[in-house]
């Protein structure tokens, strides 16, 4: 495995490498959810790419980008058995100075995850397509865990005629439910003990969907009540849209994305699936 850490060197070994690439960006704090991605990756390519980068510009300004978990130690012993390649650029190597070009996608940015975080994925768009330039992957992992984030950038790749395949993931999760994430550490044991409240109330709709039930109203009902049993949660969203499109529904189908924002004091933990 070897680490690069700037575009130029990045520049020179991709102009070498001929086989099938496979990139998996990164915000790094490592999980097994990042580590089954970038498994994915290393067997359906011949060369094995991830990046760390804790991107500045998809954090608003009373967000945790400086408290957002770091360790590149620990996340390079975690790579090492399954990647060939990590790129880990500092800020002012992506952003020097100057830097001034941003790219964008809408009509999916604006609802969900968009509306309450002004600006994120504008932040998403533009590093990953940095990204993409750099790494040039023939295939680039994105987990199920952010929805919104794989509906973006498919469209992204799409509109702007990338040549590459964006492959989705499944969430991996805990034992008791909850959806991995780096953010899980800003946990009290207490919040923790509650956190899987999100699944179960998911597993809900499932069920409801199998039983028959259509109803978004009656479905959201159900998975609040659940939610709001537990003392420490605060939902900020519990919102039923077409995976592709993210436009609200108000009649389970196929491809209806129930999705939603919990907190927890100050941390929001985001959680989906899709019903079906
Ligand atoms: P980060 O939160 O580090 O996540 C990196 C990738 O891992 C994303 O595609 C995310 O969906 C996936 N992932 C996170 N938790 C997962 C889980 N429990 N199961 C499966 N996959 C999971 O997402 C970002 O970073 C950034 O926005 C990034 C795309 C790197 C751009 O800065």
């Amino acid at each position: 495995m070897k680490v690069i850490e700037t575009i130029n060197e990045f520049h020179k070994t991709r102009n070498n490498i001929t086989n099938k690439v496979g990139f998996v960006p990164t915000m790094g704090y490592l999980h097994e959810g990042h580590i089954s991605l970038v498994k994915q990756a290393r067997t359906e390519n011949d060369i094995s790419v991830v990046s760390i980068f804790v991107n500045p510009t998809q954090f608003g300004p009373n967000e945790d980008f400086k408290t957002y978990p770091r360790n590149m130690q620990r996340d390079l012993a975690m790579l090492e058995p399954f990647t060939d390649y990590v790129f880990a650029p500092s800020d002012k190597e992506m952003y020097p100075e100057g830097y001034n070009t941003w790219v964008e996608t809408r009509g999916i940015t604006e609802v969900l995850e968009g509306a309450i975080r002004p600006g994120h994925f504008k932040g998403v768009t533009t590093v990953v397509n940095k990204l993409f330039n750099i790494v040039q992957p023939t295939k680039a992992y994105f987990g199920q865990k952010d929805a919104q984030q794989v509906a973006v950038i498919k469209k992204m790749v799409k509109d702007l005629d990338m040549n590459l395949e964006v492959v989705v993931c499944p969430t991996l999760r805990e034992p008791d439910g909850l959806a991995m994430s780096s953010r899980n550490t800003y946990l009290t044991p207490e919040m923790r003990k509650g956190a899987p409240v999100l699944y179960k109330s998911l597993q809900k709709a499932q069920t409801m969907v199998e039983e028959g039930e259509q109803s978004v109203t009656a479905i959201r009902r159900e998975m609040t009540d659940i939610i709001n049993k537990e003392p420490l949660a605060n939902i900020e969203y519990i919102s039923f849209t077409d995976n592709e499109t993210l436009k609200e529904v108000y009649h389970v189908k196929q491809t209806t994305l129930v999705s939603m924002a919990v907190k927890f004091g100050k941390t929001r933990l985001i959680d989906n699936i899709v019903l079906g």
